[in-house]
């Protein structure tokens, strides 16, 4: 029983990071697309290389739900109910851009801590493991963000 409580803190702390990753996903796919200014080449490539590997980490977080017999939330209205990052409805500068995704990947890099001690304190190494790979990945994006900002 308490097993089962434990494995359900799992499960929910995997459907806010899949939120979290599909958010910045497609809000770093938004700034891809309309990102403007002097940088424009860099800062386009430079998110297109983050996006895609979100990409693929949704889908590895989600079928890691699966793996684990739950259903992954997969929609617009169940993503902004458990996503902590914000989607982008205006079009900021590309400085904002900038300040925004690293912010953002902060977020993501403690929605992915929260999940990774969830994990562990219930010797769920599979799940850890995913956090774990991911906590570096955010923490990366952020620290190069942050570099074309200085
Ligand atoms: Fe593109």
């Amino acid at each position: 029983m308490a097993q089962q409580q434990h494995n359900h803190k799992v499960v929910e702390n995997l459907g806010k990071f899949l939120a979290d990753t599909y958010t910045l996903y497609l809000k770093t796919q938004n700034y891809h697309w309309n990102v403007t200014g002097p940088a424009f080449r860099d800062l386009h490539l430079l998110f297109e290389e983050q996006y895609q590997d979100l990409a693929g980490a949704a889908d590895e977080i989600a079928e890691r739900m699966r793996a684990l017999g739950e259903k992954a939330p997969a929609s617009f209205t169940a993503f902004s109910k458990l996503a902590k990052v914000k989607e982008e409805n205006s079009n900021p500068d590309h400085k904002t851009m900038l300040k925004n995704l690293a912010q953002d990947n902060q977020t993501v890099a403690e929605t992915c801590e929260a999940l990774i001690k969830s994990a562990q304190e219930i010797g769920d190494e599979g799940t850890a493991d995913l956090g774990i790979r991911r906590i570096q990945v955010h923490q990366k994006n952020s620290w190069m963000l942050n570099a074309h900002l200085q």
